[in-house]
């Protein structure tokens, strides 16, 4: 009989980081079969976006940019396109290594290795044709992957969502495994989700700014879904899907609909080889039918720790005016390689901390997830450890001390975590969460971390402040650190400071 609830719960403690596991550790990149971080499509029709971007130059081919003023009414529309998947996961730097190239995108990812694919999914829209799209990074085209309507097939496989029909733009969302698998083996699971919620929080972002809303869809038949876009299952598989409606849509708030939706519990034949967790984890938590979600309540820490008193921030501003210059954080954003351990002030921290969070992006549940701040060098607040209460907008303090030693060790000895003025845990009840969502609250958790951690990141960036996500971590220590209990998962961390600047 196995003690685990769940094979989510198993497949967190069997891939934690511990100081001896990575002692022992005798896994070796295998730069032989390096993956390619983009898919190619020979002979397959494309659509060029690469004009239609807002930038100075082309950076993709030899055509010049187009005026928007000469945009006919066709290429208004792929204009709009082109945007949303650029600034979404396009490619904004190169670093010129002798042997190839190395790309960086608008979203951050674990190692570089950029594990998301998005599909696009036109039906009934103006100014492109009905199919299944594929968004080449590389070149800044769509790849035509299928010709004709498929909503009806999404729309089943998504339970017939009355959110989906005002529709005629969808994406989908892939975590393309053996590219992060590839580097950081079983525990990659945990940053593809991670960084598939990165690309969901620019997703939320660009298409607010472009007049639409992006509905975020969690629960969806996964065999449909993959079956729509012909992915072959051992290798890939969707994450997420993504209606963009009009803004001013109305949402099924309370729709028995609900877009975040259970799976199944599967602790049977738990115990399975290193190598195949990962797989496992996924497919165990697919979806083949609609299941409500139970009423529960997600244990509020806050309620246990009142003992002290709580720190509220003054807002100097209502937040981040992101009209003229969303474009411009989201391309000069570059996860910070070094921090000087300079202090940035408590009201910088507020506000990063509060756009996380308000105005009300698309989360897919939000009261699964607990927020600490380990405070390093924060002007206005003492050095130690906090809980960040999200809804009050205050703060907590739990411990008192220097925590920059513990920080470092904890981060696997990476500079960032001692030098960061300020770094972010995101925690959950892992036994409550698979009790609400089954095995499919691990995505949830980590999707939702990812998605967080870009709201972060930009705003950090648009503060002229530096930030990094940290995914490995000696899970234990943060519990540790914490003071939180054994079964809290920990789920992401995120640093913020002050960069140093490269010199000129
Ligand atoms: C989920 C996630 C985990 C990451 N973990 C680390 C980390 O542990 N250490 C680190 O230095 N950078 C980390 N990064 C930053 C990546 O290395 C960085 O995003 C990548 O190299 C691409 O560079 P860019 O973010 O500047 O575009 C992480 C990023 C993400 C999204």
């Amino acid at each position: 009989m196995s003690t685990y609830e769940s094979y989510a719960e198993y497949y967190h403690d069997l891939t934690k980081y511990t100081p001896e596991g990575i002692a022992s550790s005798k896994h070796i990149l295998d730069f032989g079969n390096q993956p390619v971080p983009y898919k190619e499509y020979p002979n397959k029709k494309t659509i060029d976006l690469s004009y239609l971007l807002p930038l100075d130059r082309n950076p993709f081919s030899d055509v010049g940019i187009k005026n928007p003023t000469d945009f006919t009414k066709e290429e208004k529309e792929l204009a709009l396109i082109s945007k949303l998947l650029y600034f979404t996961n396009g490619i904004t730097a190169m670093i010129p290594y002798e042997d190839k190239p190395f790309y960086m995108r608008s979203s951050p990812s674990a190692g570089g290795l950029y594990p998301t694919e998005i599909y696009l999914i036109s039906s009934g829209h103006e100014g492109l044709d009905d199919g299944i799209y594929n968004f080449n990074v590389l070149k800044q085209v769509l790849v035509k992957l299928f010709d004709g309507n498929v909503k009806e097939k999404l729309s089943k496989a998504l339970f017939d969502n009355p959110d989906l029909e005002s529709g005629s733009l969808f994406l989908v969302l892939t975590g393309v495994f053996y590219r992060s698998s590839w580097r950081y083996q079983d525990r990659a699971y945990r940053r593809i989700c991670l960084d598939t919620g990165h690309v969901i929080g620019n997703i939320d972002l660009v298409s607010d700014h472009l007049g639409l809303k992006a509905l975020l869809f969690g629960g969806f038949k996964d065999k449909e879904v993959n079956e729509i876009l012909s992915l072959d299952e051992d290798e890939e598989q969707a994450l997420a899907v993504i209606a963009l409606v009009n803004k001013d849509k109305k949402v099924n708030e309370k729709s028995e609909k609900s877009r975040t939706i259970p799976s199944r519990l599967d602790n049977k034949n738990i115990k399975t080889p290193e190598g195949i967790r990962l797989i496992q984890l996924h497919n165990r938590s697919s979806i083949e039918e609609n299941v409500k979600v139970p009423d529960i309540k997600i244990e509020n820490i806050e309620e246990k720790i009142k003992f002290s008193s709580s720190i509220s921030f003054e807002k100097t501003k209502e937040n981040f005016n992101w009209q003229n210059n969303l474009f411009n954080t989201i391309v000069k954003r570059r996860s910070t390689r070094s921090y000087s351990s300079d202090p940035i002030s408590k009201e910088e921290l507020g506000l990063m901390l509060d756009f996380a969070y308000h105005p009300g992006p698309d989360y897919f549940d939000l009261s699964l997830l607990q927020t600490f701040v380990a405070v390093n060098n924060v002007t206005g607040l003492e050095e130690g450890c906090y809980f960040y209460s999200k809804d009050g907008r205050h703060l907590r303090q739990l411990r008192f001390k220097n925590l920059r030693d513990e920080v470092y060790y904890l981060c696997l000895g990476q500079e960032l975590g001692y030098k960061a003025s300020a770094v972010v845990f995101h925690t959950a009840d892992l036994s409550r969460a698979v009790f609400k969502y089954g095995e499919r609250a691990y995505r949830y958790l980590h999707l939702d971390a990812g998605h967080i951690g870009q709201r972060l990141n930009l705003a950090a960036i648009n503060m002229d402040l530096g930030v990094s996500g940290i995914g490995g971590f000696f899970d234990d220590k943060v519990n540790e650190l914490l003071g939180i209990p054994e079964h809290e998962a920990v789920v992401y961390i995120t640093t913020l400071g002050v960069p140093v600047k490269p010199v000129a």
